[in-house]
């Protein structure tokens, strides 16, 4: 079976996010964060079951920074929870949640492993979502202020810093579609939420940066998206919906400025100087890939003009979601070759697949179809950087099996699978693999 080579250097790293993992949902002075109130509402989560335990992160740190160091991976993405360092959302920190991240930044040091921090995983404090969330450009008051806080503490030991992750899943699913925290529905009108997200990552780059920290990136999802035919009005839809997940996101963080075909709906959000803000100097690009996204035109009287329909001839991973390994490819060649000079070098800050794997009764959790979801992935990464873009590290989604949003436990990422009763890890078949893989290449001349 063919081997990715990835050149020296790269960085074999994995992921994970605050509310997916840490669990401690009311201890140690962290307040609740929207997704504790949405997961509470009946039927947002198909299993009916919330993060206020997830896997117990915040009291087995010590276990899997060893699971980390066992993997051997050089770097590890973890998300800080703004309710747990500034409980009110703003004003005086809360030394215990400092201190929480202290130690799992030192425990990763320690392990040999970078730690990349994420400031924002979809899990705003709900004192600010009370005050209109990310409608309200006080939130990116807030923000700034919460960056600086973390900057100030963590600058001189995290070696790389992600504001926002997936702006287009906080604004579009957690105000545009309602299938998120806080559970808006303003269609079109989330792109309030959009800018003051993007702004809110301009504004804590520059904090971040003034604290002394030296690699601020950002985690962006980005799909290829595929028209359903070549009948135009599914070809519109799919430019639309390209534009709205992807342009409007990787556009003015590179450019400053929004694309064309949305800046009439913007004009009354876009403050002057706010775009200047937003293209702050990157230091890498990250992406978070998964899959393309077949679109075709909604049918009469929906509320958005656009739908998702399945891409047949696909695998299927558990989430829905097509195994595409060559998407990845072509969506890093084209975005090099359309912004050169103005892209900084790409990270994949996340990619994996969920598939539902348990232990057999031997104990092995054999996973082969994510061994061959990652080994595929890698290698198309290893295709584009033969092509000449510049990726370093790859970091996989995710290190445990966590709570995956309104999908609830039911679609499991882990290369290491938790039990849900007893929280007892098992690494996976994909772990040793992707263990083997990260020392081959250490040994490779
Ligand atoms: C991207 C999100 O950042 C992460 O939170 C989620 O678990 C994965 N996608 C898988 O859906």
């Amino acid at each position: 079976m063919s081997v990715p080579q990835l050149p020296e250097g790269f960085v074999f790293g994995t992921s994970t996010s605050a509310y997916q993992v840490e669990g401690a949902a009311s201890e140690d002075g962290r307040s609740p964060s929207i997704w504790d109130t949405f997961a509470a509402r009946p039927g947002v989560v198909v299993d009916g079951s919330d993060g206020s335990v997830a896997t117990d992160h915040y009291h087995r740190l010590d276990e899997d920074i060893a699971l980390l160091r066992r993997l051997g991976v050089r770097g590890h993405r973890f998300s800080i929870s703004w309710s747990r360092v500034l409980p009110d959302g703003r004003g005086t920190p809360n030394e215990a949640g400092l201190d929480f991240y202290d130690r799992m930044i030192d425990g990763l040091l320690e392990a040999g492993i970078e730690p990349m921090a994420t400031l924002y995983h979809f899990d705003l404090p709900q004192y600010l979502e009370d005050d209109g969330g990310w409608l309200n450009p006080a939130t990116v008051d807030a923000f700034a202020e919460y960056a600086a806080v973390v900057g100030r503490r963590f600058a001189d030991r995290v070696a790389h810093w992600v504001p926002i992750s997936e702006p287009a899943v906080a604004a579009m699913m957690g105000y545009g579609t309602g299938e998120h925290a806080p559970g808006r529905t303003l269609i079109f009108d989330s792109l309030w939420a959009a800018h003051h997200l993007l702004l809110a990552h301009g504004r804590a780059a520059i904090e971040l940066r003034s604290a002394g920290a030296t690699s601020v990136g950002c985690a962006n999802n980005h799909a290829p998206m595929w028209p359903a035919s070549d009948d135009e009005a599914d070809l519109g839809a799919t430019k639309l919906f390209d534009t709205l997940w992807n342009g409007l996101f990787l556009e003015p963080m590179l450019l400053g400025r929004y694309p064309a075909d949305l800046a009439p709906l913007l004009e009354d959000i876009v403050r002057p100087g706010d775009l200047a803000t937003i293209r702050q100097p990157l230091d890498f690009y990250g992406v978070n890939y998964y899959s393309p996204i077949r679109v075709a035109a909604a049918e009469e009287g929906a509320e958005t003009p656009f739908r998702f329909v399945p891409l047949l001839g696909h695998e299927q991973t558990a989430s829905g979601w097509s195994v595409v390994p060559h998407a990845l490819r072509e969506w890093l060649i084209l975005t090099r070759a359309r912004f050169r000079a103005g892209l900084p070098p790409f990270v994949i800050t996340e990619s994996g697949a969920s598939f539902e794997e348990r232990p057999g009764p031997d104990g092995v959790v054999d996973d082969s179809a994510r061994i061959d979801y990652l080994r595929s992935h890698l290698e198309a990464v290893s295709a584009a950087i033969a092509r000449g873009v510049d990726v370093r590290g790859y970091y996989v989604w995710s290190l445990l099996d966590s709570f995956e949003w309104a999908h609830g436990y039911t679609t499991p990422y882990g290369l290491v699978h938790v039990d849900r009763s007893t929280l007892e890890r098992t690494p996976k078949r994909s772990f040793e693999w992707y263990q083997g893989l990260i020392a081959a290449q250490a040994a490779a001349p």
